[in-house]
């Protein structure tokens, strides 16, 4: 889909009907999570990843004090983005409450109790810089944006590969359906911002060669997000079905031609947690 106005963009996604709509959550067979096993390795990555998506609003908050957020477009389109983020992380507590583990009723609150300082830090100078180019940096926005979806949804369908839970699996299906309808707004968007100027091409190549992380490094402690990537990554055709789906994607967009960062930065942490977990074997 190629749209022309970053309006057409956002009445596309407001035509997308939620997938995880009250009839949807009421569906879920909570009943049936304890018939299954969950692999205990994958319980930290659920928890990451419930995190990563209660954190957005956070996230949503501090952009909209940047111009991208003061764009009406993208604000409109953040709204219904932050709910339904929101969703998927009280959809992850629920499997993981049913599933057992120990979640707490206060977990919301924690969760946003324990973002690292050097994350606050982060946040208030993003800010200033980012009010400090203006609207030109909104292409950035969009494709850190964009990049964060595809990720997001890669990981969760590898988690659904290795976690063989049919109710589970439901829920994830559901989530990916939604991020998918994320990752064509953010997408979209950048490459109509990025089309019209060359400046806004080279920061944003630049700020994601130099700043990108996986997501919610920087907000969450980094062993947490290292885990959770290599334990999604490092299996069998990880990383080449990341490069086919992310990069080739990314590399799409205007002033992106032959950009593999995102591959290398995976790859890397996949082969460092490798030798950690050699050496802590010798
Ligand atoms: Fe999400
Ligand atoms: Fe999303």
């Amino acid at each position: 889909m190629n749209f022309e106005t970053k309006r057409e963009v956002l009445e596309w996604y407001e035509r997308q009907p939620r997938t995880l709509n009250d009839q949807f959550l009421a569906s879920i067979p909570w009943d049936e999570v304890r018939n299954y096993e969950i692999p205990p390795n994958l319980v930290p990555v659920l928890l990451y990843m419930r995190d990563v998506e209660t954190l957005t609003d956070m996230y949503y908050r501090e952009l909209r004090r940047t111009p991208t957020g003061r764009d009406p477009v993208i604000s409109k389109f953040m709204e219904r983005w932050g709910t339904e983020e929101l969703t998927h992380g009280e959809v992850l507590n629920r499997f993981l409450h049913e599933a057992g583990v120990e979640v707490g009723e206060s977990w919301q609150a924690q969760v946003q109790h324990t973002v690292t300082a050097f994350y606050t830090v982060y946040a208030y100078l993003l800010s200033a810089f980012t009010n400090l180019v203006g609207s030109k940096f909104t292409a950035t926005h969009m494709t850190f944006g964009a990049i964060h979806e595809m990720t997001t949804a890669q990981g969760y369908r590898r988690l659904d590969e290795m976690a063989n839970h049919p109710v589970l699996s439901t829920i994830l299906k559901a989530i990916i359906r939604e991020e998918s309808a994320h990752t064509q707004f953010y997408w979209s968007v950048a490459r109509l911002e990025l089309q019209q100027s060359e400046f806004a091409q080279k920061v944003a190549r630049f700020a994601i060669q130099y700043f990108w992380n996986p997501v919610g490094q920087g907000s969450k402690p980094r062993e947490q997000t290292e885990y959770t990537v290599s334990t999604l990554f490092s299996g069998e055709g990880g990383i080449e079905k990341l490069d086919t789906t992310i990069t080739k994607r990314v590399q799409q967009l205007p002033g992106f031609d032959g950009f593999t960062r995102i591959t290398e930065r995976i790859s890397e942490i996949c082969s460092e947690s490798l030798k950690q977990m050699q050496s802590a074997e010798a």
